[in-house]
């Protein structure tokens, strides 16, 4: 079948508006703009018309349809009763992205609302699509124009994607301002029901009708063979070909789990100004704070991520509320559920005899994990480890002992004489420890609310961007000389060595979101929670 593209800027261009209404009278499909997403247009009172829509989106036979009108008064053949909060609803959100459930009228054939005794029924805000409907002079039943399965179009390109030649007509309107579909909301059971979030949130609506339910499937996955209030809501939905994954928690753990399992094909989905920091393709879906600007970016960012050859991609979670709660039930459905949660990680420094250890015991009583980098340093150049090579490749065969492990003394010898050893050293053990801290994290992150990072270096370390905070631990230079002295039994003059090799104090200040003075009297650790 060819399909005819109508571009149409406008209400003025009434011949082509004319045409396309008239393809549509005949019995014919066609995709139109709204300003939820583009919906797949036909005349929702002829039967065989509305069977053809099934068949060009590859849609479940038992999803019931939308009715689409114009002017509200249109609503009343469709429907047995129009109650008093449907009037309200539709007075305060129509035309727009609102869809309510009504007892059907029996010139609504079976075949828009298979096997219930209600229809849904919305007045979109759309010129053009309002126009099309008004001059095809019948209601209009469209699903979203999309393959089944696949994100909803926004754009005229999404639709020529998914349907060309399985059509008779898309009209090309520009982008759909919402970008997610219409909020669904059923008032045909004794309390209103919401059934699918979008535009229009639950707030505002309760704001017009009083308490109204939420849907438990709107957030969560159905159980197996449990039926549905809405039966699109069991279907896979608005899935790219990717694998979509949602990681909930603050920036920087975000992005300590797509650091660490990165791997070719993988794109991180965050929020607006946080697209470079990353080493993975990343790209924006909104400002965190701006579920309005999430929604409309989303499906047609899934669609583009797919373009480009996206294995995975893994998303930052929008905050569910207001707008948020329809960008948030799209995405899981995107990701089949699979929610990752991440616990916050705070970085714990300090210069040498400043107390680290004891703040990270008071810590660990919180029931939160420490992971002390010193000792993950260790372990990273144990026999039988890959730095061990890349070490000897840099240093020489000289750096071991006899048995093949390290000796630590001819390395600390050989690479701290010179700023480039020190540079060469740092650059091959660092990303190893890096990698096993945070790995450590992900292994247990389901364990413990909270990791404590304990590294001496920390802000020279991949890992100070992993955490959201960073305690920093002082104490006078006094303290600090007597108890390296005596921890690690040396002479004054090697403990100032060591304390002059460090940053100083005011270094480390100016990394810290909180310091914690630990002059050996009682430590006060309220500012950390
Ligand atoms: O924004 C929108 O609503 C778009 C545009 C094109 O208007 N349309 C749209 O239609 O999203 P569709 O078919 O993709 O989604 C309709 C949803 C489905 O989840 C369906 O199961 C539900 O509404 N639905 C339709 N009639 C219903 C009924 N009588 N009872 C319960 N759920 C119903
Ligand atoms: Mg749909």
């Amino acid at each position: 079948m060819k399909t005819q593209i109508f571009k149409i800027n406008d209400t003025t261009q009434k011949e082509d508006i004319k045409a396309v209404a008239q393809i549509i009278r005949d019995g014919g499909l066609a995709a139109i703009p709204t300003e939820t997403v583009y919906g797949l247009a036909a005349n929702a009172l002829d039967p065989d018309a509305v069977n053809s829509i099934f068949g060009a989106k590859g849609r479940p036979n038992d999803n019931p349809l939308i009715v689409h009108i114009s002017e509200i008064d249109e609503i009343y053949p469709l429907v047995t009763s129009f109650p008093d909060k449907a009037k309200a609803l539709a007075e305060a959100f129509w035309p727009g992205p609102l869809t309510i459930i009504l007892p059907k009228s029996d010139i609504v054939p079976k075949e828009v609302c298979p096997r219930l005794e209600t229809v849904a029924v919305r007045m979109p805000s759309h010129p053009i699509a309002r126009a099309i409907i008004k001059q095809a002079g019948v209601p209009l039943a469209a699903p979203s124009a999309n393959s089944s399965g696949l994100p909803s179009p926004t754009k005229a390109q999404h639709v020529i994607d998914d349907m060309n030649g399985k059509i008779q007509a898309i009209v090309d309107g520009g982008e759909s301002s919402v970008g997610v579909e219409s909020t669904v909301i059923t008032l045909a059971t004794e309390v209103p029901m919401l059934l699918r979030p979008g535009g229009i949130t639950p707030e505002q609506i309760e704001s017009v009708i009083g308490p109204i339910e939420i849907n438990p499937a709107v957030l969560e996955e159905l159980p197996k063979g449990a039926v549905a209030a809405s039966p699109g809501m069991k279907y896979k939905h608005y899935s790219p070909e990717a694998q979509v994954y949602i990681i909930k928690g603050e920036f920087p753990s975000f992005k300590c789990y797509v650091e660490t399992n990165k791997r070719d094909g993988d794109y991180a989905l965050c929020f607006s100004g946080e697209e470079n920091k990353f080493t993975i393709n990343a790209v924006s879906y909104g400002k965190e704070n701006c579920p309005e600007e999430q929604a409309h970016n989303l499906f047609s960012l899934l669609r583009e991520l797919d373009a480009k050859g996206a294995k995975r991609i893994f998303v930052r979670r929008p905050d569910p509320h207001g707008v948020g709660l329809a960008v948030y039930n799209r995405l899981i459905r995107a990701a089949a559920f699979r929610v990752i949660e991440m616990p916050l990680i705070y970085g714990l420094t300090g210069q040498t005899g400043a107390g680290k250890t004891t703040v990270a015991n008071e810590l660990l009583k919180k029931g939160w994990q420490v992971i002390d980098c010193d000792l993950v340093a260790r372990k990273v150049v144990e026999k039988g480890s890959p730095v061990l090579p890349e070490l000897t490749a840099a240093f020489g065969e000289e750096i071991l002992l006899p048995d093949g492990s390290l000796d630590r003394k001819s390395l600390a010898q050989k690479a701290f004489s010179t700023e480039e050893g020190r540079k060469k050293l740092n650059s091959i053990t660092h990303p190893a420890i890096t990698k096993q801290v945070s790995q450590q994290i992900i292994n247990e992150k389901d364990k413990f609310p909270v990791f404590v990072v304990d590294a001496a270096l920390l802000s020279k370390s991949e890992l100070y961007h992993y955490c959201s905070k960073v305690i920093v631990v002082v104490a006078k230079e006094d303290v600090r000389l007597k108890r390296i002295i005596k921890r690690d039994s040396i002479t004054p003059e090697q403990a100032i060595t060591r304390i002059k090799a460090q940053p100083d104090e005011q270094y480390y200040r100016s990394v810290a979101d909180v310091v914690v003075e630990n002059n050996g009297d009682e430590i006060d650790l309220s500012d950390i929670s």
